[in-house]
């Protein structure tokens, strides 16, 4: 049993694996004012992918990192390479149409052998592997959705058949099951790809925040914390859009949180990569390491900065991998957000009409590793001036009425439910009332205070009034972090960003 943040009774190192199993880099704050071809802001799967693909379309690219690149969403994703995720085709053809479903399978499946190509051309040591996916009905009610799911999808090429039996143990329902999927290690792929990057007047640059994106007259400008760096075009691949206007997609799209365990199991994990079709969460992949291997189990997802103790989500997820296999340990706990849009695609092209230079990728509804595969090669063509055959479908100004009003309507209802609740509610107690290792927001001399009380004693407080639209961050227990529940900003116990939209820290308390 380990501690870290939150970790008094929780199981597991509070590491991801994917981290702790490579270097962190150390490449070089951006020394001043930069003009490149194309400036890429985001330094995830998206971000480092598209700069590889620039850099070989002939462009100088600056690639312009935050904190250190491979640290964000995808240093802490379960990383299974695959077209099929979990049912979304039948509900694509249902809302988008097939040619808009068929473009959807199509980039996902192309980015699976993106994926490879790079592992084959560049010999990348990332443990990648083919693998049949699996989504899989674990109640009676759930088998005539994942076998009209199998149609779906066969129906648009992709390798999908219904399967009676599923290699897990317990009781299932049937499944569908796509043939060569792919797993692999994400951070091995993409620190290689990364190296690529440097050299040839391209460039990366760490522990340099953007703060505002302009542009006009043909050039983009992203200007951060330490010079401006101008081009001619920018892609913001920051997971969300730090920079919105006029794009509302804070409006758009909600925070999800899941939680991940790396186990050692008594027994062989089965040949596959599984997922359930019901809610709660359930998600299964092996991954080689050291000697054995380490068996992934992720999901029970909620709204992010939205639930009472985090806590509690290790404890069920632990608890449900228990129910399944005999597991022998615990190694690692980590957790991590992604967004959902509205209806479902991401979104993936100019941010609006009038910003015409200026790129995004978001939204990928924890499908980012094709997902963002694919968008590296939709923006790619977009800059390069040429027709990409999938980008219809992740056109971020469509609206479909029938597939996103209501739930437009829902999100910002409660969105300013959240927002206004926030800004007028008065919280009771005082500092008595928080324990070691607990956050509260509190009522101190006429303020709201943010207060977390460490181990030791010692008060942290800050303004918890998010720097993104003024919503109040929710104290997350298990990370020890605040965490916004309106579009999924997050800080640090003492107030520093730790994940956007926000790029300014939280103001402190005394206290
Ligand atoms: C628990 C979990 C499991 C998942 N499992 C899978 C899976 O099995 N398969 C799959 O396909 N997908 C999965 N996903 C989804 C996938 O991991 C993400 O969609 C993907 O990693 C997002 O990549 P990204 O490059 O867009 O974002 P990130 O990896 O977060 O990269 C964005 C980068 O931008 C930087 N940044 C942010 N703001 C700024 C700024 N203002 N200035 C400079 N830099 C900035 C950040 O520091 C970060 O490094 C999962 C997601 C979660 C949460
Ligand atoms: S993330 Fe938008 S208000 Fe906090």
């Amino acid at each position: 049993m380990e501690h870290g943040p939150g970790g008094y009774g929780l199981p597991g190192r509070h590491e991801s694996f994917w981290m702790e199993t490579t270097a962190e880099t150390a490449y070089p704050p951006l020394p001043g004012n930069l003009e490149t071809d194309v400036v890429v802001v985001g330094g995830g799967i998206t971000g480092i992918t598209t700069a590889v693909l620039l850099k070989q379309a002939g462009y100088t690219v600056a690639l312009i990192e935050g904190d250190r690149i491979c640290r964000g969403v995808t240093g802490h994703t379960t990383a299974k390479v695959t077209s099929l995720h979990r049912l979304i085709y039948a509900e694509l053809i249902d809302r988008f149409g097939s040619r808009q479903a068929q473009q959807y399978a199509e980039a996902n499946q192309a980015a699976i052998e993106t994926v490879a190509s790079f592992v084959r051309e560049y010999d990348i040591p990332c443990s990648f592997e083919a693998k049949p996916a699996y989504t899989y009905a674990e109640s009676a009610e759930s088998r005539d959705s994942v076998a009209a799911e199998a149609d779906a999808a066969r129906s648009l090429g992709l390798p999908a058949t219904f399967v009676e039996d599923v290699p897990l143990p317990g009781r299932t329902y049937g499944a569908v099951r796509f043939a060569d999927q792919a797993q692999f290690h994400p951070l091995k792929y993409l620190l290689h790809l990364a190296s690529l990057i440097p050299g040839d007047g391209s460039q990366i640059f760490e522990k340099t925040r953007a703060i505002e994106v302009q542009d006009g007259g043909g050039r983009c400008t992203v200007r951060t914390e330490r010079g401006t760096v101008t081009a001619r075009a920018g892609v913001l691949a920051t997971h969300y859009p730090f920079y919105d206007s006029p794009g509302f997609y804070y409006a758009r799209m909600d925070p999800s949180r899941s939680y991940v365990l790396g186990l050692r199991l008594d027994e062989p994990f089965p040949d596959g990569m599984f997922i359930n079709a019901e809610g709660p969460t359930h998600s299964w992949r092996s991954q080689p390491a050291g000697d054995g291997e380490l068996v992934i189990v992720s999901g029970m997802e909620h709204r992010s900065g939205e639930t009472v103790d985090t806590r509690e989500h290790y404890r069920s997820l632990e608890a449900y991998a228990r129910s399944v296999y005999p597991v022998r340990s615990v190694d690692y706990r980590w957790s991590a957000q992604d967004y959902i849009t509205n209806d479902g695609v991401p979104y993936i092209g100019p941010l609006a009409e009038s910003h015409e230079n200026i790129y995004i990728a978001t939204g990928f509804r924890k499908w980012g590793m094709t997902n963002g595969t694919a968008a590296a090669t939709i923006l790619t063509d977009m800059i390069r001036g040429r027709a990409s055959p999938w980008a219809e479908v992740y056109a971020p100004d469509r609206f479909k009425p029938a597939a996103s009003a209501r739930r437009f309507l829902v999100h910002n209802i409660g969105v300013a439910e959240k927002y206004i609740g926030g800004m007028i509610s008065r919280p009771a107690g005082d500092l008595a009332d928080v324990p070691p290792g607990e956050g509260k927001v509190l009522m101190i001399e006429g303020q709201k205070a943010g207060v977390f009380r460490d181990r030791e004693g010692r008060v942290h407080a800050v303004n918890p009034t998010c720097t993104h639209m003024g919503c109040v961050a929710a104290w997350n227990s298990a990370e020890e972090t605040w965490d916004c529940p309106c579009h999924g900003s997050r800080y640090d116990a003492d107030g520093k960003v730790i994940h956007g939209p926000a790029v300014k820290d939280l103001a402190p308390r005394g206290g």
